[in-house]
């Protein structure tokens, strides 16, 4: 039995090296590359090349781009998945499984792509995930982000293991979210963290519920030493805390009952892939939900956030508003999203990639590129308003599929 599976995990392994497509995912072709040397790679106070940037048409561009602005065990902690990379692949790859039906002669002279997340308005459905490392990508970290993300009129989730205080994040404007994990030690951490975000004018908070234990190979490369990541105890939103043990294996549902209990804040749940899970979620008093597999960045072999979205979204049938994350590369990956249940899109990785391009500017071109590449993709398919993105723009394509996962 263990030879064929050996057996098999060869072929899945080969057919990713060989698969000819190329979407930004292929990073997951990093294994067979050689790594940046350190010598290429460039200074990252120094990498503010507007000109650069507008040669940079596509989030695959950056992707690139950003492994010579970075140091390779960095890039790789940002732009690896778990295991062979089956689920990372996955993520972007499922996209393709649904095909547009586009509709015709219709007014699509003035496009309309704003929407509101839990009763705030922003401009565009394309919301800035939360992600960790952003000063290992640009010095101006989660400021630079925070800039681009007001210009954009968007959302910006922060971590909060985030290299900036979530007080100095806050006073860049702009709507923002605060994302925590069930910690332990609850009423030291948890709701002192729910407290301060409240205070800061954070509108809502994310609870990661994915990795109470952290992924093997992540946890591999997290203690393998020089990266220079700053001691979990030492980052601005937790050195009040000092040295404690943060996850909580053990936390239920109950964890979201009691955070219910300490905060007028809606509560979104981060990281649901089933129908069960969502149903829970609601139970439990969730207002937003995001399908998320964490960019495939703890376990492999999860099915797509994509793949998971109709099911979730079915089986909440707007009884909260549901998100997703996970694999968004492109404006069409967006709209699929949006026909299939999604209220709006979390970037995660090309936000980072756009940091290191170029701070500020970078995180701007990210989100200008996707902008229009969904305004671009909405005309094509003959909707004019975000709002009248329905299930019936896509059919998935149930033929014997060419791609590998
Ligand atoms: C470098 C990095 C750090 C992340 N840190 C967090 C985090 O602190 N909390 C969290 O809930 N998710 C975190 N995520 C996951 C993202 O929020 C998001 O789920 C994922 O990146 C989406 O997939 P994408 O990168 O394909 O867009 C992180 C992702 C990356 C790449």
């Amino acid at each position: 039995m263990s030879t064929i599976l050996r057996a098999f995990d060869i072929v899945v392994l080969l057919s990713l090296f060989l698969d000819s497509n190329s979407n930004a995912c292929d990073s997951l072709d990093y294994n067979a590359r050689e790594p940046t040397p350190d010598s290429a790679i460039m200074d990252r106070s120094t990498n503010d090349s507007k000109g650069q940037l507008e040669d940079l048409m596509t989030i695959e561009d950056f992707e690139r781009e950003s492994e010579k602005n970075t140091e390779p065990k960095i890039w790789r902690y940002v732009s690896h998945g778990a295991g062979i990379g089956q689920t990372l692949k996955r993520n972007c790859e499922y996209f393709q499984r649904y095909l547009f039906r586009p509709r015709v002669m219709r007014d699509v002279s003035q496009l309309d792509m704003g929407t509101t997340l839990l009763g705030e308005h922003i401009n565009s459905p394309i919301c800035v995930g939360v992600t960790t490392a952003q000063d290992k990508m640009h010095v101006d970290a989660e400021l630079a982000t925070a800039k681009a993300s007001r210009a954009h009129r968007t959302c910006m989730v922060v971590s909060t293991w985030s290299s900036v205080s979530m007080d100095d994040v806050a006073t860049v404007e702009g709507l923002k979210w605060f994302q925590i994990h069930p910690f332990h030690h609850r009423e030291e951490t948890t709701r002192r963290l729910v407290t301060r975000a409240e205070n800061c004018g954070y509108k809502a908070i994310v609870l990661t519920i994915d990795s109470r234990v952290v992924g093997r190979e992540f946890g591999r490369l997290m203690s393998s030493g020089g990266f220079g990541f700053t001691p979990l105890h030492e980052l601005p939103n937790l050195k009040e805390f000092g040295k404690i043990e943060y996850h909580d294996p053990s936390a239920s549902w109950e964890y979201v009952d009691w955070l219910k209990t300490i905060t007028n804040l809606p509560i979104v749940i981060k990281g649901i892939l089933t129908a069960e899970s969502a149903n829970e979620a609601i139970q439990h008093g969730a207002d937003g939900i995001i399908v998320s597999n964490q960019g495939a960045r703890h376990l492999d072999g999860m099915v797509a956030s994509i793949e998971a979205l109709p099911e979730v979204a079915k089986a909440i049938n707007g009884r909260c508003e549901v998100y997703l994350d996970s694999g968004i590369r492109r404006g069409t990956d967006i709209i699929k999203a949006l026909a299939l249940g999604a209220r709006a899109v979390f970037v995660g990785r090309p936000i980072l990639w756009g940091l290191a391009c170029g701070g500020e500017a970078g995180v701007d071109r990210v989100l200008t590129l996707l902008e229009d590449e969904l305004s671009n993709a909405m005309a094509l398919c003959g909707v004019a308003k975000v709002a009248d993105i329905d299930n019936s723009l896509v059919r998935h394509d149930t033929r014997p599929h060419v791609s590998k996962y």
